[in-house]
């Protein structure tokens, strides 16, 4: 027959441990509660009570009030035991306050309740107090000095000297009570949601109040003076601090022991309530032993958990969004609250007009980063790096060697506890050879500069940079009547250009990205099939400056492409003008891209090369893409792995890619891949063009474009057309298309209308202007007259 004795019992935690209790008939419960109005004691009174409850007034902050108690409890039990006395009644006054502004007011309100109660109480009671009693005084985490050591950031400190106070009874009246064999203990109920722990706390009443209740019934004589914490329900980070301890195996044996060691001080560390808890014991994301583990060497293991890392550090384009790194966050940083307070990484290279931060350890982290943030001024904590890697590439892939050496180099003044520096250069290594010889590199040690190759990972330094230039000079002589080859570089756009791509492409802000490596395989595939659609969409295929010129050229120089398709409004281009710029846009994105030469079907048989295609890699997977057949074009990336796959386009059409030889070939074991269309279910499928996957290059395309721009048997020089796609309004999916020639029809979802028509050229350069957006000007809209391209009026 245990009796209980419980302040503050009528609302938050107190409350609970009565809800609890009372379900037993066999306890006595002594609840009390500053007032006894009906109001407060609602909920207490309300309670379906097996066990025998009374309830008393008590005001703990009042001695009368608490002297009153004792009165009250020897007529309700005369002289005998109480067997648990819970000091729970307490209040955080004036939270707000820190040591600079805590007022004493503020700090007697809070002793008051939280120490002179809790003691008061332990005197007036002390005749009940038998062989087997417990007292417990609720404390709280914030009472705790080793916490409060931790912590960056100290908080509600009037409330926080007055649990440490309860601390400190706990354990004088721990040595007061000893002989009596009363086991006095401290409680840190966790953060619960109460009103005094707010909605913002992480534990409900009962899981806590559970697990206290289990640890008093628990407890042992020699368990008097200790502090206890309830640990409940972990977020679900929790999981991660169990991953990092996997990684120290000696831990076992240091948490043993530092359970022991704390049994006598509670200052310096938490005991959790290991068995007793009422937390479940079989899911890893509710319960592991981490936290039960002494604050110290929690803050040791997170202290500890570092990895070796190359930081890659960038910085947006626009410079208010400051720095950031495609390399993940350190896993300790991700763990939880705790962790990030103690973990050996500090939040880095902040700028004042961005909130970004990357989490960085200058003792252990490589800082990896392109030359051109040297010439952004001053990098912050440049003076905490010590390992330094500059890429010499600019954002766009141009090599910056040049303004590394004239400029670069003297910034490294600023690293002044540079111990080691990697310089990764993209033109071979023969040019750096005295390089590192002459150079002052700041304060990193000539002997710790290493110059590397990107792109064969060789590299020299002050040891083997001699030795490499005598190899270089033999093989140069070796070679001399040998012109060494050089790669083909292929042309990029800046990054300034693919944001001016992007808007002749109409897409929106929020779906501009610059760098497809970060992307995952299907989102870098949903961005391509996007762009192949808003190509599509917003760049004709169309064939007008062989008809509306004076010159009758199509040039495939980048430059000529750019300026024609990008920065001219309306205007698009025929199959090797949009597949080159587009090609040009997927390559400065990162797309792995080869392009290659297609013979086009003219309803009777393949001819010759006269159509470009662009294959795409994405994850070891080929798709074709093509922003320049026309009416009857791709409308997203085909992947060749999956040939026959039948994928729908526009309305019921259908397209597919198979895999063929072609009739008229003498060898007839050879395949090549073939694009077809079919107009819907009940028609047979129409060969489009077809292709190998042999990359072609652009001398190639100059010779193929020579044909295609001036052969008179070719329809491109006989017949003048503009074609565009249909986006629905979500720019999801192409809905249908708008074709000019000498007439103007629309066509979307299977409904095809007349929308102009025209019988004059002026007709046709108006209905250029209306639905397109392409003007030109007098002398080549003139060019066309006398032509057979021309309309003649009737
Ligand atoms: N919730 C947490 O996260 C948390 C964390 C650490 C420690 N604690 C400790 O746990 C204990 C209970 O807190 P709680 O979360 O249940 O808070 P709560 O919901 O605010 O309840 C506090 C209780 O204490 C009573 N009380 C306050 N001053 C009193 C006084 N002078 N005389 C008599 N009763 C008084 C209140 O009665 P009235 O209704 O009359 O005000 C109420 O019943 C406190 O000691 C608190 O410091 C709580």
């Amino acid at each position: 027959m245990p009796t209980w004795l419980i302040t503050g019992a009528n609302r938050g935690l107190g409350l609970e441990f009565v809800t609890q209790l009372s379900q037993d008939a066999a306890t006595t419960i002594i609840a009390t509660s500053r007032s006894l109005s009906p109001e407060t004691l609602a909920r207490l009174k309300t309670l379906d009570s097996k066990a025998t409850l009374h309830i008393l007034k008590c005001d703990t902050s009042s001695p009368s009030s608490i002297t009153a108690l004792g009165d009250q409890v020897t007529a309700l039990v005369g002289d005998a035991k109480i067997d648990y006395v819970l000091n729970n009644a307490g209040v955080n006054v004036a939270s707000q306050q820190t040591s600079l502004t805590v007022t004493a007011d503020a700090i007697l309100e809070n002793v008051k309740t939280n120490i002179i109660g809790p003691a008061l109480i332990v005197q007036v009671l002390e005749k009940h107090l038998k062989q087997g009693s417990v007292v417990m005084n609720m404390t709280s985490g914030l009472g705790s000095m080793a916490d409060a050591r931790a912590t960056e950031s100290t908080k509600c400190t009037p409330y926080s000297i007055s649990k440490a106070g309860v601390n400190m009874l706990t354990l004088h009246q721990a040595s007061g009570l000893r002989e009596k064999g009363v086991v006095v203990v401290c409680v840190d109920p966790g953060w619960v949601k109460t009103a005094l722990g707010g909605a913002g706390a992480i534990m409900e009443k009962a899981d806590s109040i559970g697990g206290m209740l289990k640890c008093l019934k628990g407890l042992k004589a020699e368990d008097t003076g200790k502090f206890f914490t309830v640990v409940g329900p972990l977020p679900r980070q929790g999981v991660h601090c169990l991953l990092l301890l996997s990684n120290y195996p000696w831990l076992g044996k240091a948490a043993v022991f530092n359970f022991n060691r704390t049994t006598q001080s509670f200052d310096d560390a938490y005991l959790s309530l290991s068995k007793q808890t009422a937390m479940p014991q079989n899911s890893m994301e509710t319960f592991h032993p981490f936290p039960r583990l002494s604050l110290e060497l929690r803050i040791q293991i997170w202290k500890l958990a570092t990895d070796d890392r190359v930081l890659r550090v960038r910085k947006t384009w626009r410079r208010k969004q400051g720095y950031w790194s495609p390399t993940p966050a350190p896993a300790v940083t991700r763990a939880c609250w705790e962790s990030r307070q103690h973990c050996n990484y500090q939040k880095a290279f902040i700028i004042d007009s961005s909130p970004r931060y990357i989490w960085a350890n200058f003792d252990r982290d490589v800082i990896k980063m392109r030359s051109g943030l040297l010439s952004e001024g001053k990098l912050p904590e440049c003076d905490e790096v010590r390992r330094l890697w500059i890429e010499l590439l600019s954002e766009q892939g141009w090599d910056e060697s040049q303004g590394f050496c004239d400029y670069g180099i003297y910034k490294l003044e600023d690293f002044p506890k540079l111990e080691r520096f990697n310089l990764l250069v993209d033109n071979g290594l023969g040019q750096w050879t005295n390089f590192i010889d002459r150079t002052n590199w700041g304060a990193c040690p000539r002997g710790n500069v290493r110059i590397v190759d990107g792109n064969t990972g060789e590299w020299i330094d002050e040891e083997t940079s001699t030795a490499y230039q005598y190899y270089l000079d033999v093989a140069r002589k070796y070679f001399s009547q040998n012109k060494m080859p050089t790669a083909s570089r292929h042309p990029t756009l800046t990054h300034e250009e693919v944001n001016q791509y992007y808007d002749r492409l109409h897409l929106p802000q929020e779906q501009r990205i610059f760098d497809v490596s970060l992307l995952s395989p299907e989102d870098a595939f949903e961005h391509l099939a996007r762009l192949q659609r808003y190509h599509l969409a917003w760049v004709p295929f169309e064939n007008l400056s062989l008809h509306y010129s004076r010159c009758r050229q199509i040039s495939l120089h980048p430059e000529d492409l750019f300026k024609k398709i990008v920065q001219s409004p309306g205007r698009g281009g025929y199959c090797m003008e949009n597949n080159a710029l587009f090609a040009f846009l997927l390559r400065s994105l990162g797309y792995r891209i080869r392009s290659c030469g297609a013979r086009t079907h003219d309803g009777k048989a393949f001819g010759g090369w006269s159509h470009q295609v662009i294959l795409v890699t994405i994850a070891d997977e080929v798709f074709v893409t093509d922003v320049g057949f026309g009416t009857n074009n791709i409308v997203v990336p085909l992947s060749l792995q999956k040939e026959g796959e039948v994928v729908n386009a526009v309305h019921q059409e259908t397209i597919r890619i198979i895999r063929s030889s072609l009739e008229g070939n003498e060898d007839q074991s050879q395949k090549v891949w073939v694009y077809q269309h079919r107009l819907n279910p009940d028609k047979t499928w129409r060969d489009c063009f077809c292709f190998t996957d042999l990359e072609f290059r652009p001398e190639d395309f100059e010779i193929m474009n020579l044909t295609t721009s001036q052969s008179p048997r070719v329809f491109f020089t006989q017949r003048a057309f503009c074609t565009k796609m249909i986006l629905d309004e979500s720019g999801e999916k192409i809905v249908g298309r708008l074709t000019l020639q000498t007439q103007v029809k629309r066509s979307v979802s299977g409904q095809s209308e007349v929308i102009k028509e025209f019988t004059t050229e002026e007709g046709r350069l108006a209905a250029l202007k209306e639905f397109y957006n392409i003007e030109f000007n007098k002398s080549d809209a003139s060019s066309i007259i006398g032509t057979t391209a021309e309309i003649k009026a009737t």
